[in-house]
């Protein structure tokens, strides 16, 4: 079993969009495929037609191990097609980093999710959230493969490093290979930047790099807005040539690697990501984003902090060691960290405060 997770912490960079329909093509071609949403905001089961709203189980609740009866992700999982299955996800698994905080193993809950499945599949493709919080590390602890999709467009390399750098760090340790590969994605061959894009991504990742390139296309975002993947709803679309290309490059890779799946050989050690807690005070918000360089300055609904009684909003975040600029969004106000002297000046004429892991 190949067990891929398609993960950048750049929002709206594809990796729903290559989930759903590198998966669909791979079920086109006869294999079996689960697709598994880690991502709180669902869109991968919502571009599948799943209405998140109405779900008993999902993934959420093969992760977290309640007392009531235990859940497994077979319990969860939805046909989509022949060959095809989701594993479901909504807002619920936003809660999974506050559940598991202290709890120990809780990098390997999609690992050992997996180990426990049941059903057969040739194929685990696992649509990950745009950030490198736990949900995303437990996707690499669990896959044998990563695909980065990478928009062909400005500033796309950012921050790529820094998923490298936690990949390598997964691949420590746990003892375990994990192959990575990008895909290029939302290509317009009519722009001069799409193209000196490519060319730079082609320089930089040579081999480690699909060679099919998936352009932009309409039709792509048009067939996801019908909860329906791009086999289903048209494949007369560019976009179907595309994934269908690039699930064609990825069964030949079956001769190189088999479709076995990979032994875990060394127990896991506890990564070293660091809890990082942080804190501010306003207890007339209503809503307090933290966010910064670890999350790409994305204000999407995993930076959202937690109001506690008295006021204080409050978030953990797990961090690889390093040097990140943060600032909080209240309501609709940017404002520095008021708990850490420690700033820098920003591009905008204000502040950003500065945390060292
Ligand atoms: N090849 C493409 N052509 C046209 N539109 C695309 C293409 N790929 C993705 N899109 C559109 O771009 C938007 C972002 O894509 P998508 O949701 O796949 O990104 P994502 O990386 O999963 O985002 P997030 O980080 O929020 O999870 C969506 O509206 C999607 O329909
Ligand atoms: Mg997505």
């Amino acid at each position: 079993m190949r067990i891929v997770s398609i993960a950048n912490q750049k929002g709206g960079c594809g990796k729903t969009t290559s989930s759903i329909n590198l998966s669909a093509c791979l079920a086109h071609k006869g294999r079996k495929v689960l697709l598994i949403d880690m991502d709180p905001q669902g869109h991968s089961s919502i571009g599948l037609n799943v209405n998140i709203s109405k779900l008993k189980k999902t993934v959420f609740d093969a992760l977290w191990d309640s007392n009531d009866a235990k859940v497994v992700l077979d319990d969860v999982t939805i046909r989509v097609d022949d060959n095809f299955d989701i594993a479901p996800s909504n807002i619920s698994l936003s809660t999974f980093e506050q559940h598991l905080s202290r709890v120990q193993g809780r990098e390997t809950r999609l690992k050992e999710a997996i180990d426990g499945l049941n059903s057969i599949y040739d194929y685990i493709i696992i649509d990950c959230p745009p950030s490198l919080g736990l949900l995303t590390f437990n996707s690499l602890i669990a896959s044998t493969e990563v695909m980065v999709p990478i928009e062909m467009s400005l500033f796309s390399l950012q921050g790529i490093s820094r998923l490298l750098e936690i990949i390598t760090l997964v691949r420590e340790k746990t003892g375990h290979e994990i192959r990575i590969k990008v895909i290029a994605t939302m290509y317009d061959k009519r722009t001069r930047i799409a193209k000196e894009v490519l060319q730079d991504i082609k320089n930089h990742f040579d081999d480690s790099m699909f060679k099919t390139v998936v352009n932009t296309n309409v039709t792509l975002k048009e067939a996801a807005s019908f909860g329906r993947s791009i086999v289903d709803y048209d494949q007369k679309a560019k976009g179907f040539s595309d994934y269908l290309a690039l699930a064609k490059e990825v069964i030949a890779e079956e001769k190189v690697l088999g479709i076995g799946s990979v032994k875990q050989t060394k127990p896991f050690p506890l990564p070293t990501l660091v809890e990082k807690q942080f804190f501010y005070h306003a207890p007339k918000a209503n809503r307090v984003n933290i966010v910064g360089t670890f999350n790409n300055w994305n204000t999407s609904e995993e930076s959202l902090m937690e109001r506690k009684k008295d006021g204080t909003w409050a978030k953990r975040v797990y961090l690889a060691p390093g040097t990140y600029q943060y600032r909080f969004l209240i309501d609709d106000v940017w404002v520095e960290d008021q708990n850490n002297s420690y700033q820098v000046d920003n591009v905008f004429g204000g502040k950003n405060s500065v945390v060292e892991i």
